[in-house]
């Protein structure tokens, strides 16, 4: 077990949770394998469907990078021209996402396995598994991102990879039953952004 209870400990909860932002501008400082390993140890403490850990990592190099965002762009750049936009458009589009991606310090993707989630014979039950899977990726992501702002690190959840699946599952070499999800841009912050502004409670919570 990874000791992060006495690395985070000046952080409190509320600190944690209302501290962190979504930051998209990082120094060039490099971030240690060692941190990166506590900030993923965090995610495997969060709730996972029969606490099956559904969740897998990987990081992305810079050289496979630069191969993986160039395939990737291509299926984006093909998905915006199917739906009417003209090449300008497009690349003004994909030009501000891919260059967060390339200079984030860190590219992490998210992916999951249905491995050890349970089997049914109906498709009702068997979404019902892969709808838990997700919902795990999404407790471990969160946790992955409280940890990275506990490090001191900025972080971005990107969706990107559900675009643009059959290029990263090749690009990467992916066992076929991991299901990408996700990216998660890790670095020391370069900025400093305002939280965006969020709904009341009274707009999403009823007692019935
Ligand atoms: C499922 C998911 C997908 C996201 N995808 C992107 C993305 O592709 N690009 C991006 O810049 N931010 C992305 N974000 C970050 C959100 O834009 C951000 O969380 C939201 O604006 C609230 O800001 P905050 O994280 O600073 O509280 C994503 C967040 C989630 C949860």
């Amino acid at each position: 077990m990874i000791d992060i209870i006495s690395q985070w400990k000046t952080m409190s909860i509320a600190e944690a949770i209302s501290g962190r932002r979504s930051i998209r501008m990082f120094k060039s400082k490099a971030v240690d394998r060692g941190t990166i390993k506590r900030v993923v140890h965090a995610s495997l403490l969060a709730p996972s469907a029969h606490n099956s850990q559904p969740v897998r990592f990987a990081v992305v190099e810079s050289s496979t990078r630069k191969r993986l965002l160039a395939e990737m762009q291509e299926v984006w750049k093909q998905d915006l021209a199917r739906d009417g936009f003209l090449e300008d458009a497009i690349q003004r589009r994909i030009a501000s996402s891919n260059q967060m991606i390339h200079d984030a310090p860190v590219l992490i993707l998210v992916s999951y396995t249905m491995a050890d989630m349970h089997k049914y014979p109906d498709s009702k039950r068997v979404k019902a598994e892969e709808t838990m899977a997700v919902q795990s990726v999404g407790a471990a992501i969160q946790n992955l991102l409280l940890g990275a702002h506990a490090e001191g690190l900025g972080s971005c959840w990107v969706c990107a990879p559900l675009f643009a699946k059959a290029v990263v599952r090749e690009v990467l070499k992916m066992k076929s039953e991991l299901e990408p999800q996700a990216f998660i841009l890790l670095g020391y912050p370069d900025e400093a952004p305002e939280m965006p502004e969020r709904r009341e409670v009274e707009d999403i919570l009823r007692f019935v």
